[in-house]
This record gives C-alpha cells, structure tokens and sequence, in this order.
C-alpha cells in the first residue's frame, strides 16, 4: 500500500460503529489491489455540512451516507444521479474532479438480492412494509421493475405521500395500507412476496415483527432488510407458515458492490464482499 498516494472512503452517519461496511470495502479492495482504504466517519447530524466541506478539501473519493444523513446530503451535493434525485435520497457520493455527485443504490440493492432469489419481479404481488428512508427507495425500484405494488406503513399520511410521489414521477400506481390487521390481511391475501423494511426486528428489539404466521400464506416470500440479526422474528414466523425466507445480507452486499463500481469503474468482487461482511457479523458476539 504506498500511503502517499491512498485514496480514502468513508461511511458518513451517527452511529456507524456497527457498520459492516468498512470490512466489505477493505475486503474488495486488498481483492483487486486497489490503494485504497475505507473508514467508518461519525457525523452527528448539526456537523454534517461541515464534514461535507471536509469531504470536498481533504479530497476524499467517495462516501457512503446513511441515517441520519441521507436526505440532509441532497442539498450539499453538486449533482445527483437519477436514482438519487428520483428517491431525494443519497447512499452513496463519488467526488468527480472536485465534483460531489450523488447516487442512491439502495433500491437496486434490495431488487438485486431479491432477483438473484426468485427471478424477476415483474407482474409480481409486492407488499412493502414501511415509508422511510430505506423503503422508499425500494419502492421506487420495485416500481420501476414492474411489481404491482401496496406499501404499508404505521404512519398513514407518510405513506400516502409517497405513494402519490411514485405516481407523479413514475406514472405508476401503487396501493397503500395502514398497519391495521384486516387492511394488512386483505393486502396479504393476494400477495406474492412481503418485504420489511422498517427497523422493526431489528437489534436490540429482536422479537418484534409486523407480521405473525397466521397472516402469511404458504409459498409467500419473505424478505426482511434487517441483517442484525440476520434470522429476524419475521423471518422465524415465514417459516412456520412455509414461507421462503430472504434475509437482509444480500441487499447489504448488493448495494456496496453497487457503490463499488461507481466509485472504482471496476466489476466489484460481491463473493469476497459478502464473506468479509458474514465474518464481520459472526465476530460480533451478541
Ligand atoms: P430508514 O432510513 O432506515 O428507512 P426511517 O426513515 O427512520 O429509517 O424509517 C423507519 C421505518 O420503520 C418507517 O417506515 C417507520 O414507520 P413510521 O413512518 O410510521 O415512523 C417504521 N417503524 C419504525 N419503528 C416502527 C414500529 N415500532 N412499528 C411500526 N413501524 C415502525
């Protein structure tokens, strides 16, 4: 490694000590042999344009954002890419020359892991559970790859709003329901595949779930995005209701690999990616 000449990546958030990302990217680089390195940065949320300002005079290559910061970036970047400027969110920064621009490969994560598990989603039943950061983002992928879509989400005007934002930017229309049970169950009934992406399940909650077996249909896909822990209480219920399961580490990987080749131009090495991130996550004794 010739440290005079090293390009550095970050992840930007608060927290970030949990983040699985830094051992991905390391991994993906020592595999190509790039001279590059990649840390986890926390940024509490008052000091994020200053850490923009840093990016842009310490000549930083490229970030990763995530909470609280991925909405907030927008208005600092200097450009954003369509898929970015189409969720108004940003995962993902690559410095062009002094130019910050953003890119949100978030959704095209989640779409990629769910592809490679059960092919492709067009004409597909989708329910998505939740309206944040996270899941409008594969909303919009999920869209735009054809699935007949109902978002479901505990706050009813958040998710209306991002239905009628699909429908003005995309010209698709999806359905909408509240986490009531009978409008949960009705959307169930029908649906091919059920996707949470809302923190629910996640560490240190970790027997929460939105969704119980009974409401699910033998044969329905269930993907939770949560990858800590990777087998979520939803996922535990999908199998008691003989469910195919799906958990959160493809789309982890996916949307690194994603970054990775924005950022490098080069095909990112997803194996190594994916095994760096399980060690990551093993070595976390919880
Ligand atoms: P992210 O960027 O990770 O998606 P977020 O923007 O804070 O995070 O969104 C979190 C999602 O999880 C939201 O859909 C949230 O529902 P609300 O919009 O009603 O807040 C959902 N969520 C979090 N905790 C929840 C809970 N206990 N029950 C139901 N939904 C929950």
């Amino acid at each position: 490694m010739n440290l005079a000449k090293l390009k550095l990546f970050a992840l930007i958030g608060d927290p970030v000590e949990q983040s699985l990302s830094p051992a991905m990217h390391n991994a993906a680089f020592r595999a190509l042999g790039l001279n590059c390195v990649y840390i986890a940065l926390r940024v509490p949320k008052p000091m994020l344009a200053d850490a923009i300002a840093s990016v842009r005079g310490l000549g930083f290559a490229g970030l990763n954002v995530t909470t609280p910061h991925k909405i907030g970036i927008v208005s600092l970047l200097d450009e954003l890419d369509e898929s970015a400027s189409l969720v108004g969110a940003v995962n993902t920064v690559k410095n062009n020359r002094g130019k910050l621009i953003g890119f949100n490969t978030d959704g095209e994560g989640a779409i990629r892991a769910l592809q490679g598990e059960i092919g492709s989603v067009e004409g597909k039943e989708v329910v998505l559970l939740g309206a944040g950061g996270a899941a409008r983002a594969i909303a919009f992928s999920l869209a735009r790859a054809g699935a007949r879509l109902t978002i479901v989400n505990r706050t009813v005007p958040k998710v209306r709003a991002l239905a009628s934002t699909i429908e003005q930017k995309l010209g698709i229309n999806v359905g909408v329901a509240s986490l009531g049970r009978t409008e949960l169950t009705k959307a169930l009934k029908n649906a091919d595949v059920l996707i949470n992406a809302t923190s629910v399940g996640m560490y240190p909650k970790i027997n929460k779930t939105l969704v119980r077996a009974s409401m699910m249909h033998r044969g329905l896909v269930v993907y939770d995005i949560v990858y800590e822990p990777l087998r979520t209480k939803l996922l535990r219920e999908a199998r008691r209701a003989s469910g195919k399961t799906i958990d959160g580490l493809g789309m982890l990987v996916h949307q690194g690999a994603l970054a990775f080749e924005i950022w490098t131009g080069k095909r990112a090495p997803v194996k190594i990616m994916r095994a760096a991130a399980k060690r990551e996550l093993r070595g976390e004794s919880r």
